[in-house]
């Protein structure tokens, strides 16, 4: 039977995901900690009220337990301990779901609570206790133990998933199924991960209870699920109603994705492709790095995967609209709203913000920002990621823009202060960032705001590395302010990426040899 899990970022998501899974599920699994502002009760009416054969089941994973994948590190965790956790499991019992799911990690106690607030609403809820290890696979003995240990509760079903490692981990979970078999609660087993899906297509025909896919390559809630098309697929193979080999055991095998594209409009001026071809080559990387002119960042997407690219950089002006693209898109970056690095993970595309760190490796190089204030000029990407990281680390941004409403949208998501860009020198802060591009060649004569206004600052950062030292930088130096300049944030930005690609320390010190000789070349 195949359980398609309900992961949407919002209820109206949800319910829409809800009616069109109703019609291929046997099983609705609602992820109560991945639907942003999940309504339980609307939920189940929606599936009751359209498909009243499909089984309802309802899970809520404190963020720890999540296994990240597709929405799974979109939304942050619906409840933050168990006793939420339990409220909202209760709410489920309440609401008639025909099964909820409780981590064996909560205890006998909230096990036992549960239980018997099921027996008290006249059993029509059944108990699945679950075991997940995001991690490996344990040895069979000690499965075998976790599966006893969870049966003593006499729950409708035990659920016991962990990572495959190697594929030989896939023969573990396959065992345990044959092992749990003897005993009276229905079982569900198989590995997640990359190297688990021998697991996931062969448990059903072993006799576990159910079968976790998606609808379409979107809303995976654990890494290696497969779709119901793909299921079906393997079905029909096992059935021997196929002949063919399917895509999804072929692309085991498939050779690992290559090289790295900067995609963005216009690209014709980046150094990206030299420094990173530079760090690249440094690294004995024999791969390279490209720059992409973008009309549709939607097809660029579908040519990471098919042209099985390992990584991407995202710059102007795609770095919002990416983001509906991609598979998975990590905390900091969903946060900031915006992506400028992807990772293929074997056709899963994954976003990244590295701006940030960027900007704060800079400043803290420089500075505690601790408790200090920063002007930040712009109302952008840029000027969003710096506000984050300055946040995150104790300090206090002021948005300070050109167009009042987008800088007043701004700080009101940072609960922050605003000002006009003309109000500039009415400000007292310790440091001041441009995020702007007044200032960058070839418009070098220009800088965001009036030399005067720069007297108070103790330091002045700009974004721009282009020329080097940029009119804001030149007219701050003259105030007698410490200035940081641009350089710094594009190579950390850039070795950030290098790191999530390869895993592997890049030469930063390179890095910015080969931008300032060029820099210098160009004057
Ligand atoms: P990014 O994502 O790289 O930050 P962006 O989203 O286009 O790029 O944001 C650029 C910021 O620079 C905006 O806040 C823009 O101000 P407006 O909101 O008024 O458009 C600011 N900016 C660009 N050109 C500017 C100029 N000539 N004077 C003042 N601000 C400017």
């Amino acid at each position: 039977m195949i359980c398609i899990p309900i992961t949407s970022r919002t209820n109206k998501e949800a319910l829409h995901a809800v009616e069109r899974s109703c019609r291929f599920a046997d099983f609705i699994e609602l992820r109560m900690d991945l639907i942003g502002e999940g309504n339980l009760d609307q939920l189940i009416s929606a599936v009751r009220n359209n498909y009243g054969l499909v089984k309802i089941i309802v899970t809520c994973r404190k963020k720890e337990e999540a296994a990240r994948a597709g929405s799974a590190v979109r939304v942050k965790s619906a409840v933050q301990n168990t006793r939420e956790k339990i409220a909202l499991l209760q709410e489920a019992i309440e609401l008639g779901a025909d099964f909820i799911d409780i981590e064996l990690a909560e205890g006998q106690k909230a096990i036992k609570e549960l239980k018997s607030l099921c027996a008290k609403r006249g059993g029509k809820t059944k108990i699945i206790v679950s075991y997940h290890n995001l991690k490996e696979t344990p040895a069979l003995n000690r499965l075998k133990e976790i599966f006893r240990q969870c049966a003593k509760f006499k729950p409708a079903i035990v659920k016991i998933v962990t990572t495959a490692k190697t594929v030989e981990d896939n023969l573990i979970t396959l065992n345990l199924i044959s092992y749990a078999r003897k005993s009276s609660p229905e079982i569900i087993s198989f590995c997640m991960g990359d190297k688990g899906g021998i697991s996931r297509a062969i448990a059903p025909f072993l006799g576990s209870y159910l079968s976790f896919a998606t609808l379409g390559k979107e809303g995976q809630s654990a890494p290696g699920q497969y779709t119901v098309s793909e299921m079906d697929q393997f079905r029909d193979w096992f059935n021997g109603r196929r002949k063919t080999p399917l895509a999804p055991v072929l692309s085991l095998g498939r050779s690992l994705p290559k090289n790295y594209v900067l995609l963005g409009n216009p690209v014709g001026q980046s150094l990206s492709p030299l420094m990173h071809n530079a760090a690249l080559q440094k690294m004995g990387i024999e791969e390279n790095y490209s720059a992409f002119c973008v009309q549709d960042i939607g097809g660029a997407m579908d040519g990471l995967r098919g042209m099985n690219i390992r990584g991407a950089s995202v710059t102007i002006p795609f770095k919002v609209p990416v983001m509906q693209y991609l598979d998975d898109i990590d905390d900091d970056a969903l946060e900031i709203g915006a992506v400028n690095t992807i990772v293929n993970n074997n056709g899963r595309l994954n976003g990244y913000n590295t701006d940030w760190l960027g900007v704060m490796l800079t400043l803290k190089k420089a500075m505690t920002i601790r408790n200090k204030t920063f002007v930040i000029v712009g109302a952008g990407g840029t000027a969003q990621a710096a506000a984050y990281g300055i946040i995150k680390e104790g300090g206090f941004p002021l948005i300070v823009n050109r167009t009042m409403e987008k800088g007043k949208i701004l700080s009101r998501k940072l609960n922050c202060p605003f000002y006009p860009l003309s109000e500039a020198g009415r400000i007292k802060a310790d440091c001041l960032i441009n995020t702007t591009s007044v200032g960058m060649n070839p418009q070098r004569d220009k800088s965001p705001v009036a030399a005067e206004t720069l007297a108070g600052y103790k330091y002045v950062m700009d974004v721009i590395y282009n020329p080097l030292k940029t009119k804001l930088l030149a007219d701050a130096e003259k105030q007698g302010c410490k200035i940081l300049s641009g350089v710094d944030m594009f190579v950390h930005q850039g070795a950030q990426q290098l790191r999530l690609w390869t895993g592997k320390e890049p030469p930063r010190t390179l890095m910015k040899k080969v931008i300032l000789e060029r820099l210098t070349k160009i004057g």
